[in-house]
């Protein structure tokens, strides 16, 4: 009779593959499986560029390499801090009055993701209620669905996503 019971692993992989947070990592070895904590790593990026809705998809790349830097795998949330950074930087784009927009996005070793775009502009966005004819109105609904936190500092808006805690 074996010692070890059998690993979680290898009763149901496809389960614990999705219920893994992000920061396990599983190494298979002489047909075991064992389970690992990749430890997150500062990354940053900042750049300006002007404003031009060209510059979202920009912008969204820097993302995916800053978290990838960082250590964030996860699809998913690869995939919502770039739609929060779409929605902050074309609202600073289409809704700023100035040539320019200043961009960062920073990953801490705790898992938090900081977003910031500063459009040079004395404007501030709102969160509207929009209806089914509405053709805008939605992105900062996103944005307070999806960010831990968002805000306004001068000319800057601002938002926090936490990465799950693994
Ligand atoms: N950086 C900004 N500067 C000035 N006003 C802003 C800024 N961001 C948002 N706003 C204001 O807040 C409103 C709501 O923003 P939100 O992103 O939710 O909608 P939208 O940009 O109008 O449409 P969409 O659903 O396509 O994003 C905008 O219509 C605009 O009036
Ligand atoms: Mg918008």
């Amino acid at each position: 009779m074996s010692m070890h019971p059998t690993p979680l692993a290898h009763r149901t992989p496809a389960l614990l593959s999705r219920r893994l947070p992000d920061r396990l990592d599983t190494i298979r070895a002489g047909g075991e499986t064992a389970t690992w904590r990749r430890p997150m790593r500062n990354a940053h990026a900042e750049m300006s560029f002007d404003a031009d809705p060209r510059r979202v998809e920009t912008a969204r790349r820097v993302t995916a390499a800053v978290l990838g830097r960082a250590g964030i795998r996860d699809r998913d949330v690869v995939a919502t801090v770039q739609l929060l950074v779409s929605e902050i930087v074309t609202n600073a784009i289409v809704h700023g009055n100035a040539n320019s927009v200043s961009f960062r996005v920073a990953c801490d070793t705790a898992g938090e993701v900081l977003i910031e775009v500063d459009d040079h502009s004395s404007g501030a966005p709102e969160v509207r209620e929009a209806g089914p004819d509405d053709e805008g109105g939605r992105g900062m609904q996103l944005v307070t669905f999806l960010a831990r936190d968002w805000g306004r500092k001068g000319t800057c808006t601002w938002c926090t996503f936490a990465v799950g805690s693994g």
